[in-house]
C-alpha cells in the first residue's frame, strides 16, 4: 500500500479547476491543503477539512502550483554558442543558418555527452519548477544521429518530438528534395520509434510549406503526431498548416495574420508562445493578448536551445509574458502549467485535482503572482514529482 502526505497551510493553491476555490480557471483556493497518496493528487480543498494522512508537511504560508508542463525544448546539442549571442547583441540578426553550428558539433559530441547535457538542463529545470517536459532532435540530421538522439531523450522522458526537419542537412543543402525525401523515409522508419511527436521548422530558411505538409503527413502515417515551428520569423503558412492536420500545438506564433488566430480560436491546436527566443534574439513579441481575446488556447514554454533562447527557465517566461505579452499573472502561470498540458495533449499533469499526478511546487511567496512580481529571484522552495519530494 501507498503512503499518504498532506501538505497544509498553503496560502493559496493553484489547482486549474475552475469548480474550486474562486472559481476562475486557476481554481484557486485560500488556506489549502493537498494529500498526495502515492505518485497521484488524492485530494485538494480547504486545510480545514483535508482527511487523514500517514504524513504531514507544513507549507509555511507559501504558495503551491501545478509543476510547471514545458511542452517545447531542444535539449539534445552539443557545444554552445556564446560567440554568436555575443555578435546578436553587438547588432547582428538571427537566422534558420546558425542551426549549422550546433549540427556540427552535435554530431562530434559522443552519446555519453549528449545525455550529461540533457541531464544537467533537466536538473536545473527541475529545481525552477519543471516536472514535465518534451524535448526535440533536430541537431543531428543524419538517420543516425537523429535516432541517437531520440533513444537518449526517450530514456528521460515520454514527451519526445522528432524534428529531423529543423534545416536542410548541410550535405545536401543544394538537394533539399533529396533531405525531405530522406527525412521522410529511411530516417522517418529509424526514428518513430523512439518517438511520440513529429515537428518540422516551417520558416524561410527551413522548410516550406508544402515541405512541412509531406513531412508531417509522412510522420502521422507512421503514428507521430504533429506540432510545428510556426510563424516565428515571419508570416507564413505553418499555423494553418498546423491547424489543417490537427496539430496539437503552433509553436512560437509570432508574425500572425488575423486570419491565423482565427484559425487558432477554432481549432484544437494550442498557440505555444516561447519569450525566451524574442527576449533573445532581441525580436518582436508575440501578441499573447490577442489570441486569448480571440479564444485560443495558449501555452507557454522554454524553447531552450543553445542558439535562440538558452534558457531553462519557466518562471522567466512568466515574467516576460505579463511583462511584454499582455498576459496577467493568472494567465501566464495557467499556460505554463495547464496550457503546456494541453499543448501535449495531457490531462493528467497541469492539474492539482484527484487522479492527476503529484507534481507540484512550493514558492518562497504567499502567491503565484510573485512569479512575475519579483522577476529572476529563485522562489521555488520545494518541489514533488510524481508524489516523491526531489527538490
Ligand atoms: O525554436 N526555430 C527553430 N529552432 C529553434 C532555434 C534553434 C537554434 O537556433 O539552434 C527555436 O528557436
Ligand atoms: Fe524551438
Amino acid at each position: 500500500m501507498s503512503s499518504s502526505t498532506v501538505i497544509t497551510n498553503i496560502a493559496a493553491l493553484v489547482t486549474n479547476d475552475p469548480s474550486l476555490g474562486d472559481n476562475s480557471p486557476l481554481g484557486l483556493v485560500r488556506d489549502a491543503a493537498v494529500v498526495i497518496d502515492g505518485d497521484r493528487v488524492a485530494w485538494t480543498g480547504e486545510s480545514s477539512k483535508a482527511p487523514a494522512t500517514d504524513n504531514r508537511v507544513d507549507a509555511g504560508g507559501r504558495a503551491a502550483l501545478p509543476g510547471f508542463v514545458d511542452s517545447h525544448s531542444h535539449l539534445l546539442f552539443g557545444g554552445d554558442r556564446t560567440e554568436e549571442f555575443n555578435a546578436r547583441m553587438s547588432g547582428r540578426p538571427y537566422s534558420a543558418g546558425g542551426i549549422r553550428t550546433t549540427v556540427a558539433a552535435t554530431r562530434a559530441a559522443s552519446d555519453a555527452e549528449l545525455e550529461a547535457g540533457l541531464t544537467r538542463y533537466l536538473e536545473e529545470a527541475l529545481r525552477q519548477g519543471t516536472t514535465t517536459f518534451e524535448t526535440k532532435s533536430g541537431y543531428g540530421l543524419t538517420t543516425a544521429d537523429e535516432s541517437r538522439a531520440l533513444r537518449v531523450a526517450a530514456r528521460h522522458t515520454d514527451e519526445v518530438t522528432f524534428l529531423g526537419a529543423h534545416i536542410v542537412a548541410p550535405e545536401l543543402a543544394d538537394d533539399p528534395a533529396a533531405y525531405v525525401a530522406l527525412v521522410t523515409g529511411e530516417m522517418l522508419d529509424a526514428c518513430a520509434p523512439h518517438a511520440r511527436w513529429i515537428d518540422v521548422f516551417c520558416e524561410k530558411g527551413a522548410f516550406d510549406g508544402d515541405q512541412a505538409r509531406a513531412i508531417l503527413t509522412a510522420g502521422k502515417a507512421k503514428g507521430l503526431h504533429p506540432r510545428i515551428h510556426a510563424n516565428q520569423l515571419s508570416y507564413g503558412p505553418g499555423v494553418r498548416l498546423a491547424v489543417e492536420l490537427d496539430a496539437a500545438s503552433a509553436d512560437h506564433c509570432t508574425h500572425l495574420t488575423d486570419a491565423d488566430v482565427d484559425a487558432l480560436a477554432n481549432s484544437g491546436t494550442v498557440a505555444t508562445l516561447l519569450p525566451g527566443a524574442e527576449f533573445s534574439t532581441r525580436a518582436e513579441w508575440p501578441d499573447a493578448r490577442r489570441l486569448i481575446d480571440a479564444g485560443a488556447t495558449v501555452a507557454l514554454s522554454t524553447d531552450c536551445n543553445p542558439g535562440s533562447s538558452f534558457t531553462s527557465s519557466v518562471p522567466f517566461c512568466v515574467a516576460l509574458a505579463v511583462r511584454d505579452m499582455g498576459m496577467t499573472p493568472d494567465e501566464a502561470v495557467w499556460s505554463a502549467t495547464a496550457g503546456g498540458a494541453a499543448a501535449l495533449r495531457r490531462d493528467d499533469v497541469g492539474r492539482l485535482t484527484p487522479g492527476a499526478y503529484a507534481d507540484l511546487m512550493l514558492l518562497d511567496a504567499p502567491s503565484h503572482v510573485h512569479l512575475a512580481y519579483r522577476p529572476g529571484v529563485p522562489l521555488v522552495s520545494g518541489v514533488w514529482r510524481r508524489g516523491a519530494r526531489v527538490v
